[in-house]
């Protein structure tokens, strides 16, 4: 029905997510798990992925009442998960009035579908759950017409219109919906034009972005990105970092967006530090796309701070996560003379003695100079943080002349990129830079160079 797409209908969603005066949504949330290889992550502990995908749920409000993990013995292509266990669920849901199952796997259409009528509530994946959280944290405006592009591809997909018998469960973005959303039928018509539409004003959000970039750019703001599996305390330690004492308020773009704040390091120095939305294992490869241009900062970032929970018992295998994608981003090349150092969060939930582990390691190890301790919470630890933070985008060397020609826009770029460029002059077909690179950078710039 046309009101389900109502243009200020869907801009005040857009703006307010998730309608925090509705009661939440009883949940179960049912972890597929094959014993054996399957896929990046499989070797995971099953239960460990439970938990994950039940905070996730949680995340977005979801009242969970009941959590299983559900053993995949053989193919089952219709609904994925064994005929058992189905009906088991469908008990379950049945007896605590349960409204949403949350499956933590990727289901198609059909699955999802099947496994809607075998339960008879509404059932959502892993994709879909993603796009919630993603929804509900996006916080710029470029983000959220992301996530809703995203989301609205993803329903296009499944829209099939054998729910008539359900009532429309809540609001929200809309990602919770799929088949059961209501009985009303949502016309791919209407979407198709809604996407023309967000692709339009995402273009038009790009342009101002570039124009902030390039102002930062002219400024000479190094930028800082603090990235991180999804709970590392991110947001926290942006908070500790942009803190009322070092929030700069008269540097540029101070205010300008709220994941982006310009603050003056113990140096004197100024720096813009973002923060970014969190990383989750197994994030299907079409968000990643749908995500990228949010994650551009990380990739223009001059450098990286990858936020760790070391509380949690799967940290190592979250590190492994956030890497693969950021190298899939093409944010991690090896050699690229961008620092990427690890903040390592939480220490105060540590027991003692593990805590004296890792703080010895790290302040005298192999790792020294790139990891450090710290609590977001506390405060501990980000003293030294901040000053590792200053070292390190003050480390450029002494400026150098050269020369590049200017049908090589892309060497020029990256001088820019990875240099601190204090002037410019071009001839005809010559532009001469004066460029100060770091020790990595200058190497890198020396096998750029013999490799033409
Ligand atoms: P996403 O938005 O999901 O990516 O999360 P985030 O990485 O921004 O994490 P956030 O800062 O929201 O923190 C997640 C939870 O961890 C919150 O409950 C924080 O209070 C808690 N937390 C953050 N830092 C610390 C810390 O140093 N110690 C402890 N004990 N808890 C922390």
């Amino acid at each position: 029905m046309i009101d389900e797409f109502d243009e200020d209908d869907q801009e005040k969603r857009t703006r307010k997510p998730l309608e925090t005066a509705r009661p939440a949504t009883v949940a179960a949330v049912v972890c597929p798990y094959m014993a054996g290889p399957r896929g990046r992550g499989s070797d995971r502990d099953s239960q460990a992925k439970l938990e994950e995908a039940v905070g996730l749920a949680r995340a977005i409000d979801l009242d969970v009442r009941l959590a299983q993990v559900a053993p995949l013995r053989q193919v089952t292509p219709a609904t994925l998960i064994g005929k058992g266990v189905v009906a088991r669920i469908a008990a379950a849901v049945e007896e605590m009035g349960i409204g949403l199952v949350v499956v933590d796997d990727k289901l198609t259409p059909v699955q999802q579908r099947n496994l809607e009528k075998a339960w008879q509530t509404k059932v959502i994946d892993r994709t879909g759950l993603i796009l919630e959280i993603f929804g509900a944290r996006a916080r710029t405006h470029e983000g959220r017409l992301q996530v809703e592009l995203a989301a609205l591809d993803y329903q296009r997909g499944r829209l099939v219109r054998s729910w008539t018998h359900l009532e429309r469960q809540r609001g929200g973005f809309g990602f919770l919906g799929g088949p059961g959303e209501s009985q009303i039928e949502i016309d791919r018509r209407l979407i198709g034009e809604r996407i023309v539409r967000i692709k339009r004003d995402l273009e038009a959000v790009r342009k101002t972005r570039e124009i902030n970039r390039a102002g930062r750019k002219k400024a000479r703001l190094p930028t800082v990105a603090l990235v991180g599996y999804t709970n590392a305390g991110k947001s926290t330690l942006f908070n500790r970092l942009s803190g009322a004492d070092v929030m700069a308020k008269d540097l540029l773009f101070a205010t300008l967006d709220p994941t982006m704040r310009s603050i003056k390091l113990p140096n004197g120095k100024g720096c813009v530090i973002s923060d970014t939305v969190g990383f989750v294992s197994d994030l299907p490869t079409h968000l990643v796309a749908a995500f990228r241009a949010t994650l551009e900062e990380v990739i223009e970032a001059d450098l990286i701070v990858h936020v760790r929970d070391v509380s949690h018992p799967d940290t190592e295998q979250q590190r492994a996560d956030v890497e693969d994608v950021l190298r899939e981003l093409g944010a991690l090349e090896e050699g690229s003379g961008r620092p990427f150092i690890e903040a390592l969060n939480k220490i105060d939930a540590l027991p003692e003695d593990l805590r004296q582990v890792l703080e010895t390691r790290t302040a005298t190890g192999a790792e020294r100079a790139r990891q450090y301790p710290v609590s977001a919470l506390t405060g501990e630890g980000v003293e030294q943080l901040m000053n590792a933070i200053a070292d390190l985008l003050g480390a450029t060397g002494e400026a150098r002349e050269v020369s590049v020609p200017l049908s090589d826009g892309a060497t020029i770029a990256w001088l820019y990129r990875h240099g601190e460029v204090r002037s410019r002059r071009d001839d005809g077909e010559t532009a001469w830079l004066t460029v100060a690179l770091d020790e990595a950078a200058a190497a890198q710039f020396e096998r750029r160079q013999q490799a033409r």
